[in-house]
Parts: structure tokens; C-alpha cells; sequence
């Protein structure tokens, strides 16, 4: 799957939300996808950065895309439902869900986590995930086939000193995804999780502030994966933790 090779029009006429979609790997994630045909419905907190990568989509003349401010932290019930309506509304169904951001927190030994830290980790890496997928189950109900993503790590397959909240917040989003999975063993939607590996974004930079940025792999570079769980190649694949690397 790491050398996997998407047809060009891979994603025609699909449509597909990206969280934390303005940097990082969620911005690849968000123009690769649009590269394949998709109308990609941008998901993140910080404006400016959605506008970027939308103006970037428009520029290569790929299908207008949709930007959704939303603080991830925040977010309540009544925005998630707001959201499906918007996406019923002008689309009618949603094809791909990639859940893809995330915090790091602050790393440290467990037995000094400030709880409210562990709290916000979970808010933003665990919960928002679980209410964004509640809302828009009944969309991705509608597509002929649905592919939900979640962004796993290193640390949320096996545990790691002083990785804390964020290791557990990873745990427990395989943990989400194997569920979800299990309950929608045999209908159209199915659910995985990549493992993106040491990768070359801001959230890497901060956890390893003493590492070479040029020796890690590029979010374009990690992208086969992202598409093959996607598009129709995987339509059997269910269930399953993948490594990106
Ligand atoms: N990079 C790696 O080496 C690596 C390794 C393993 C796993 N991962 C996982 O891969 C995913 C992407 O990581 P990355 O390295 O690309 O991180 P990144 O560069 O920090 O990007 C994360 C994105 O998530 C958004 N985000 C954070 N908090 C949010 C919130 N409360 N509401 C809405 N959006 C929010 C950020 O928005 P802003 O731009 O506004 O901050 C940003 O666009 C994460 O799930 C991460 O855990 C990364």
C-alpha cells in the first residue's frame, strides 16, 4: 500500500471533509484529495490557513472546495448538526471523513499530566471526533460507499514514556475505530486508521525540537496511503490500524 498508484480521477464527484485541514498533513491530505477529483470540505480552526489552501485548490482549477471554521475544542452539538445540515444541503452526502486533528499537549511523566491538559487532549483528539462522526453518519449513509480515517501515531499502538495524554488520546481513537468499525461490519461505510509515522509538520517539530526537519518524509511524501483507504481500491478494507510508512 506505501507504493500504491491512485487512477487521476480516483475521487471524481466524491465528496470528502478533512479535519485540521489548513497545515501539516491534513492540508496535503485536503490538496491531494482534491488532486484526485474530490470537492473537499475544508475543517479547522484557523481561517487564514483553510483560505490558503482553498485558493491553492482553486488555482490548480480542481472542484471548488468548502471551508468550515470550527475550534475542535469548542465545538458543541448544535454546530456538529449545523454542519450536516449544510453538508445535506449543498451536497446531499458525504463520501470520506478524514479525522485528522489533533493536539499534542505537553509531554511529560504521566504522574505530573495536568488533568486539564489530559481533558483538552481528549476534547479535541477523542470526543470532537466521536461527535463530528455522530453527526454525519447519516450522510456517509447516503454515498453508494464511505471511508471514515482516523490519524493514529506510534504511541497510540504502543505505549511510550512521558507521551501522556496524547499517547492515550491515541489509544483510545483505535479504539474508536475499531468499534465503529465492528457496528458497521457489512454495510458501506468503513472505518480505519493510519499511522502517519515521523513526518515533516509543526507538531513534529514541537515533540522533537533538536531533529533535522530535512530527514523526515514530507506530508506528499506519506499521501499513497491516505488515498488507497479513500478511493474504491479499499472498499474491502475494514477495521484495520495501517502504517503510512
Ligand atoms: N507529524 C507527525 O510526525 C505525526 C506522527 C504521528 C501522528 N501524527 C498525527 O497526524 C495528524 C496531523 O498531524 P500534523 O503533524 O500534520 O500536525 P499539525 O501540523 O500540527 O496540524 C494539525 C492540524 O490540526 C488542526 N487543529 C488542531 N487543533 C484543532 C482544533 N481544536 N480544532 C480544529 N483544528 C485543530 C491544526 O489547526 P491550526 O493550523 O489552526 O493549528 C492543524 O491544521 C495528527 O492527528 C497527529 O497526531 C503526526
Amino acid at each position: 500500500m506505501l507504493e500504491y498508484q491512485p487512477k487521476k480521477d480516483l475521487l471524481k464527484n466524491k465528496i470528502v471533509l478533512v479535519t485540521g485541514a489548513g497545515d501539516g498533513i491534513g492540508k496535503q491530505a485536503a490538496l491531494s484529495y482534491a488532486a484526485l477529483g474530490a470537492t473537499v470540505i475544508l475543517l479547522g480552526r484557523t481561517q487564514q490557513k483553510l483560505v490558503a489552501v482553498y485558493d491553492a485548490i482553486i488555482a490548480q482549477g480542481q472542484a471548488t472546495p468548502a471551508i468550515v471554521a470550527l475550534d475542535l475544542q469548542t465545538a458543541n452539538d448544535a454546530q456538529y448538526q449545523e454542519l450536516a445540515q449544510l453538508i445535506a444541503h449543498e451536497f446531499g452526502q458525504l463520501d470520506g471523513l478524514l479525522h485528522n486533528a489533533s493536539l499534542l499537549g505537553s509531554l511529560g511523566p504521566l504522574e505530573h499530566l495536568p488533568i486539564d491538559t489530559l481533558e483538552t487532549v481528549l476534547k479535541v483528539n477523542v470526543t470532537a471526533q466521536v461527535a463530528l462522526t455522530q453527526a454525519l453518519l447519516p450522510l456517509l449513509r447516503k454515498a453508494p460507499s464511505a471511508s471514515i480515517i482516523f490519524t493514529s501515531s506510534s504511541v497510540g499502538r504502543k505505549g511510550r514514556a512521558f507521551w501522556g495524554a496524547y499517547a492515550i488520546s491515541k489509544f483510545a481513537t483505535e479504539g474508536v475505530m475499531q468499534t465503529l468499525a465492528d457496528e458497521l461490519d457489512g454495510s458501506t461505510i468503513r472505518s480505519n486508521s493510519i499511522n502517519p509515522g515521523a513526518t515533516r509538520t509543526t507538531m513534529r517539530a514541537s515533540a522533537y525540537p533538536a531533529e533535522d526537519p530535512q530527514t523526515l518524509k514530507t506530508p506528499a511524501e506519506i499521501m499513497p496511503i491516505y488515498e488507497y483507504l479513500m478511493g474504491e481500491d479499499s472498499l474491502h478494507e475494514n477495521g484495520r490500524a495501517f502504517n503510512a510508512q
